[in-house]
């Protein structure tokens, strides 16, 4: 196989956030579910399902409550991707022993549902679809909840929208490879920094050329994580079943 086109095509992925009225066919959801499955999975475990939302009362709510972003009412399609313990439950009912949540259940069907998703992603992009994530599904999950009913052991994690696009945005500009690449040991913390200033200065740039509040990326980071934010969260998962110490 020859690598390039590949790589080439995994370099070219943007967010998508405009796209054309044209709907997702069922089959090509489908599809891109397979190849999402396709992905490695602890112990085969699975721990992920995803709900296509189609009414669309329900996706103008969650548009709403996402950000609110219109782009999750306007999108082909919106999908919601959960981590889901569902069915190891109901196994261990049905043996007649209890389904013991911990940290690490949780932890797994987290990790498994992005290694899902992305591979989802990355069909759908095959497949001539742009797509977003949405971690603003997350900010008022308890009413996400309530709109798309999980049952127990089942955790709502991010939307994706996913539809023909409408845009051409250029490449979100990432961290060096020696910033995340450590070979053997790990740098001081003072070498990780003073690394930093190069890619700031990118960073600042590309939102400069997006019309966007030009700020550098340690900025940016400091101004997401000074604060508390979706502090729901973990009284919503446990409520749903999830042991998270
Ligand atoms: C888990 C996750 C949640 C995200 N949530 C949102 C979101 O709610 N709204 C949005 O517009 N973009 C969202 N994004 C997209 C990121 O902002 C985007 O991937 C990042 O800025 C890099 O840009 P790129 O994907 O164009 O390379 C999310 C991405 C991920 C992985």
């Amino acid at each position: 196989m020859n690598p390039e086109p590949i790589l080439e095509f995994l370099h070219a992925h943007r967010s998508i956030r405009r796209y054309t009225d044209e709907p997702v066919p069922d089959a090509d959801i489908r599809t891109a579910v397979a190849a999402g499955q396709a992905a490695s999975t602890s112990s085969a475990i699975q721990a992920y399902s995803v709900l296509h939302i189609t009414r669309p009362e329900i996706r103008q709510q969650l548009a709403e409550l996402t950000g609110p972003q219109k782009k999750v009412a306007r999108a082909g399609a919106f999908l919601v991707i959960c981590g889901d313990t569902r069915r190891h439950r109901l196994a261990c009912t049905s043996a007649g022993t209890d389904y013991d949540a911990r940290l690490e259940a949780f932890l797994l069907a987290v990790v498994d549902a992005s290694l899902f998703a992305q591979n989802m992603a990355l069909a759908f992009e095959a497949m001539g679809y742009g797509i977003c994530y949405i971690g603003g599904l997350r900010n008022h999950i308890d009413a996400v909840d309530e709109l798309i009913r999980t049952p127990e052991g089942v955790y709502p994690l991010y939307g994706m929208c996913v539809g023909r696009p409408a845009e051409a945005p250029g490449p979100r500009p990432r961290l060096p490879v020696d910033q995340v690449l450590h070979t053997d040991d790990w740098p001081d913390d003072d070498a990780l920094m003073s690394g930093l200033d190069d890619y700031d200065a990118v960073y600042r740039e590309y939102l400069q050329q997006r019309g966007a509040n030009p700020r550098g990326w340690t900025e940016a980071m400091v101004r997401l994580f000074d604060h508390p934010a979706r502090t729901q969260l973990a009284p919503h998962y446990t409520s749903k079943g999830a042991n998270l110490t």
